[in-house]
């Protein structure tokens, strides 16, 4: 199994269970799932979670990157603070599609208590079935990773 393949999970407390339903419909799609949890429903601190899934992706150890928390917005904002990492948080299937298609996202964010299950995994298959488009869209995501300094 190669970094390809690989989709590294994390959330905080408010998405537990969504997360585990994610994991399991993205293996039946044939990825696989570096769940890093947590598993357990105490508060906790997104940031950690955040980070830890984005440098996963950034070393290139997982090819793509799913988060979550209560809105999708926090996990996100720490994600992206890590060099390398395009993540969007998503509440509809056109944003997850065009994330990848004109921003080559590598992760997505989605808030647990803002989407319903159904749609959450209809934004996952958004996301992991597009493609970058290239073309002008990768001059303009070179400008975003020159902004990282
Ligand atoms: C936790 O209560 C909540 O603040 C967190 O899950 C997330 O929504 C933050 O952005």
């Amino acid at each position: 199994m190669t970094a390809k393949d690989r989709i590294v999970l994390s959330s905080d407390h408010a998405a537990i269970e969504l997360r585990q339903t994610i994991a399991a419909h993205i293996e039946a799609r044939g990825w696989t799932v570096v769940d890093i949890g947590p598993t357990t429903p105490e508060s906790t601190h997104y940031p950690r979670h955040g980070e830890a899934a984005a440098r996963l992706v950034a070393s290139g150890d997982c090819r793509f990157g799913i988060i979550l928390c209560g809105t999708g917005q926090g996990i996100m904002m720490a994600a992206n603070k890590i060099k390398g990492i395009r993540c969007g948080a998503c509440a509809d299937t056109f944003s997850a599609r065009m994330i990848r298609q004109h921003n080559d996202a590598n992760m997505l964010s989605i808030g647990a208590r803002v989407v319903g299950e159904g749609l959450a995994l209809d934004i996952v298959d958004a996301f992991l079935t597009a493609d970058f488009e290239g073309g002008r869209h990768a001059t303009r995501v070179e400008m975003i990773a020159a902004l990282e300094g």
